[in-house]
């Protein structure tokens, strides 16, 4: 893991220029972008018209908060490629969210798209402590979903060995990372938990593999997390965000040096923070919903992109450019608890405290006589895994959640390896209730 002497290397110009910098280039970049959107996609150009606004409106970027919001709905109606800034055979990539409900939403990438999205994600590999001559072992689903080759051709970009191995198979993810021994690992934080899983069922040491670096992102995850990941592996745990629809993985990254939120790459997106009932600009610091908007995108321009994330905006630390918390969850993912909001992101660090529960976890909603039922399934570890054991978990646990999070919750206990892994995305919330 880094120590204190650790600095960091190969910084562009833009990641220490001044904030006064970063905004004009905002500003230029962001009048373009809707000048770009407008000029090219009649979906944009409606609901500009219908707002009553125009790109010469944006005269300074707080007038941005005049200009409608797009969300996936939007993206919907205009499936596939109906939401397109220049003519298809500009379109080098296509990749696709599954969602899931409804139709999936497309994203179009230009050459130069794919090429400001390697150099991001080149400078996200680098802000989490990687290095060129490094050996990258991609265990993202390569495919429609953008994070294997987001991830892909952006260790190729900063100059590293990419080993391609996409999600799934963990024996051979397991026996790839002994053979090969790669220093960095990029997956969801769930599945690396996976391959601790068959590192452990194989009687391995995680600590002693050669990996030094897990970048982890594509979902949720806790602090509480990041320690569990690193202590069982001797690692730097970094967190990375991004959506299909802004581009994919990379738009924001954690430094190695501080961990302390992800760096928003402010000079290709512009994030704003509203209250997502009133859809108000909120002033940074507060927390609210993220929304985007794309300032150098050829092929999908996105305006005010409502994200779902729930978050907030804080200044820049390791780099003169903005944070956002890590996230604590999607508002689709936000259940209510007898008038209690509460995020899978809480029970997990609950969970997490229980020494003798694995951090496997899942969550079924119920409904039983016309009342919400929450119940956590989860796992006991197989050194804890004999009856009283697992009852003096299930209470332990259920007495952090009432007093932490100040809710009741059914506890199961299951056998070790009861909960289903994913090799991509957790499924964290299974909504068991009746429709309609
Ligand atoms: O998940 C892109 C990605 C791939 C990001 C690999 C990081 C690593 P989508 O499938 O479109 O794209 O899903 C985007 O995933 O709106 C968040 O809800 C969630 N998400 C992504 N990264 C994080 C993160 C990719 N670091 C959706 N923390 C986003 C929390 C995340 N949630």
């Amino acid at each position: 893991m880094i120590d204190a002497s650790y600095v960091p290397f190969g910084l562009e110009p833009i990641e220490q220029a001044s904030r006064d910098e970063i905004a004009a280039l905002q500003l230029d970049r962001l009048r373009w972008s809707l000048r770009h959107a407008y000029d090219n996609v009649a979906a944009y150009r409606q609901k500009f018209e219908a707002a009553g606004v125009r790109p010469d409106d944006l005269r300074q970027l707080s007038d941005l908060a005049r200009f409608p919001f797009t969300t996936k709905q939007d993206l919907r109606e205009h499936y596939p490629f109906g939401m397109f800034a220049v003519p298809q055979e500009n379109i080098v990539r296509i990749h696709a969210s599954s969602g899931t409900t409804g139709k999936p939403t497309v994203v179009g990438y230009t050459r130069r798209d794919i090429d400001t999205w390697s150099d991001l994600m080149a400078r996200s590999i680098r802000a989490s402590g990687g290095k060129p001559g490094m050996k990258v072992h991609v265990a993202y689903g390569y495919g429609l979903f953008t994070g294997g080759l987001g991830a892909h051709y952006g260790a190729e970009r900063l100059g590293c060995s990419v080993i391609p191995v996409s999600g799934g198979m963990t024996e051979r993810q397991v026996q790839l990372i002994l053979d090969f021994e790669p220093d960095i690992i990029m997956v969801t934080p769930s599945y690396m938990l996976a391959i601790l899983d068959e590192f452990r069922a194989k009687k391995l040491d995680a600590r002693k593999s050669s990996l030094k670096i897990g970048i982890f992102g594509a979902e949720p995850w806790t602090n509480s997390m990041r320690s569990e990941i690193e202590d069982s592996f001797a690692m730097d745990a970094v967190d990375i965000y991004g959506l299909s629809e802004v581009m994919g993985p990379g738009v924001a990254n954690e430094c190695v040096e501080t961990k302390d939120g992800l760096h928003v790459w402010e000079d290709h997106f512009f994030p704003e923070i509203i209250d997502p009932r009133s859809g108000k600009v909120l002033a940074d610091g507060e927390r609210g919903e993220l929304v985007f908007t794309s300032l150098t995108k050829e092929g999908m321009p996105v305006v005010r992109y409502r994200t779902r994330d729930l978050t907030r905006l804080l200044p820049g630390t390791a780099r003169s450019m903005r944070r956002m918390e890590k996230v604590t969850g999607r508002s689709d993912d936000m259940m209510i608890v007898r008038g209690v909001n509460v995020f899978p992101t809480q029970i997990e660090e609950q969970l997490l405290r229980c020494t003798g529960l694995a951090p496997h976890y899942q969550i079924e909603l119920r409904r039983e006589q016309r009342l919400d039922v929450v119940r956590l399934l989860v796992e006991a570890r197989p050194s804890h895994a004999d009856e009283a054991s697992r009852a003096a978990q299930a209470a332990a646990l259920a007495a952090h959640i009432r007093n932490n999070i100040g809710v009741g919750v059914e506890i199961v206990v299951g056998d070790p390896g009861n909960i289903e892994r994913s090799a991509g995305k957790a499924r964290r919330v299974v909504d068991l209730r009746p429709k309609g």
